[in-house]
């Protein structure tokens, strides 16, 4: 009997499926419950105007230089950035995958919230005390089982592998959250007071913009909203195959994934203010989507219900498209890197996050400083690892394959220059600033 051939790496169906996924690795939480909060209070449209610079300027340079890295190599993170950058850079490779473990943990906590709000709001079940609900769904046992519960479905697509698993899957979830969130944006343009939410999200606020720490949030927001510094993209583009146009699939999920961050503010913010809920969103970051939408929604009664579900399960995918590119990071550097069976690697990193994850659906106050300390700081440290890697170390590599199939000088400079002088000195100013703002514990980690 014959051997049969080892199977070749897996890798995506079509560019349609692939770029869906990238977005749908994109398009979560960040979008929809970070981006509404911190641009209301931090500046309204002079922060969006000061974000879009970030994603154009910061987010899409470092997009295309991990989709370079992705494609070029192959191979999981830690192993692309040995094999183009040598063995010293293997620690970085960790780095990158133990961010997108420790993001796994927590993010599916938050997702776990989201998942109980919809249920609940399926059920008929949220009292009308939104704030005591939201206290007492976002930690404890409860937390702990619906944190348990997205880990398991993110497993079960994880294990069918690329093509089978995170592409379909994408290729269903994301052209369904855009109907829902297109449709929910539309009902919330009817409502009175709609006027008044558009103006409280987008009314430039020019004084909050001297605020260095204003800056350093829309960078390291549109970073974590990019998916950007912890191998998630790098892992997507190793699984491709073929001559895309790394800086076009870049721009198309800077576009997408800011776009869907204001349709959010744009669904959220008329809802808030037809109710008079606006106290609420500003105590309190996650007083928008858990609190204030909750009990407006409830106040509209039977369609509120069926509004409710909608506004819920679009955020349940969005969050759900995001934390399968955090699991393949760290499983597709046990499947490439010690040949472990996917479904075995799978298990074992889904096990592992839950288990890690516990203390962030008990404790609000870990949540968050998690969130701040691997969410915005070791992420942003990533990316000037990044600059660094493909600017300097490997520009010549890195020039050749942005443009490989078709070659166009002046985006190559122009692009390796940014990577080696703007990107990273932005970058490593944004990581002080927000270390400074964690406090002693994080400085002294750093
Ligand atoms: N981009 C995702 C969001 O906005 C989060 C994410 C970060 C996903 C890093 C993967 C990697 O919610």
């Amino acid at each position: 009997m014959t051997e049969l051939p080892r199977p070749a790496r897996d890798s995506w169906k079509t560019s349609a499926g692939f770029v869906l996924a990238l977005v749908g690795s994109a398009v979560g939480l960040g979008n929809l419950w970070r981006f509404a909060y911190t641009a209301s209070t931090g500046g309204g449209a002079a922060f969006v105007l000061v974000y879009l610079l970030f994603v154009f300027g910061i987010g899409i340079p470092i997009l295309t230089a991990e989709l370079a890295i992705g494609r070029a190599t192959g191979t999981s993170p830690i192993r692309a950035l040995d094999r183009i950058g040598g063995p010293r850079w293997r620690r970085v490779g960790g780095m990158f995958v133990f961010a997108g473990f420790a993001v796994l943990s927590y993010y599916s906590v938050i997702m776990g919230w989201v998942g109980r709000v919809l249920v609940d709001s399926i059920r008929g079940a949220i009292p009308s005390d939104t704030a005591g609900y939201f206290a007492g769904i976002s930690t404890g046992v409860g937390a702990v089982l619906f944190h348990l519960t997205g880990i398991a479905i993110t497993a079960l697509v994880v294990q069918g592998g690329i093509r089978r698993g995170i592409e379909r899957a994408a290729t269903i979830l994301m052209p369904t959250l855009f109907i829902l969130l297109a449709a929910l944006a539309i009902w919330s343009f009817t409502l009175s007071g709609a006027g008044a939410g558009y103006a409280f999200f987008l009314r430039p606020k020019l004084d909050s913009l001297l605020d260095g720490r204003v800056i350093a949030g829309a960078a390291g927001q549109a970073f974590f909203s990019l998916s950007l510094g912890m191998g998630a993209i790098i892992t997507y583009a190793s699984y491709l195959q073929g001559q895309q146009s790394l800086p076009g699939q870049a721009v198309i999920v800077g576009l997408g994934d800011t776009s869907v961050a204001l349709l959010g503010g744009l669904v959220t913010f008329p809802i808030v203010f037809h109710f008079g809920l606006a106290d609420v969103v500003l105590a309190n970051p996650s007083g928008a989507l858990f609190i204030a939408l909750p009990q407006a929604f409830q106040q509209l009664g039977a369609a509120g219900t069926l509004l409710g579900a909608i506004f819920f399960l679009a955020l349940y995918i969005a969050a759900i498209t995001s934390a399968f590119s955090m699991l393949e990071v760290v499983v597709s550097g046990l499947i490439d890197g010690w040949g472990a069976p996917r479904r075995r690697a799978t298990l074992l990193v889904a096990v592992a996050a839950a288990l890690a994850g516990i203390p962030a659906a008990l404790s609000l106050d870990y949540l968050s400083f998690i969130d701040k300390l691997v969410g915005e700081a070791l992420i942003v440290l990533g990316g000037v690892f990044i600059a660094v890697l493909t600017g300097w170390v490997w520009s010549r590599g890195a020039a050749a394959e942005l443009t490989r199939g078709f070659p166009h000088p002046r985006l190559q400079f122009a692009w390796i220059w940014l990577l080696r002088t703007v990107v990273p000195i932005v970058l490593a100013i944004t990581f002080v600033t927000t270390v400074r703002q964690l406090g002693p514990l994080a400085e002294a980690l750093f």
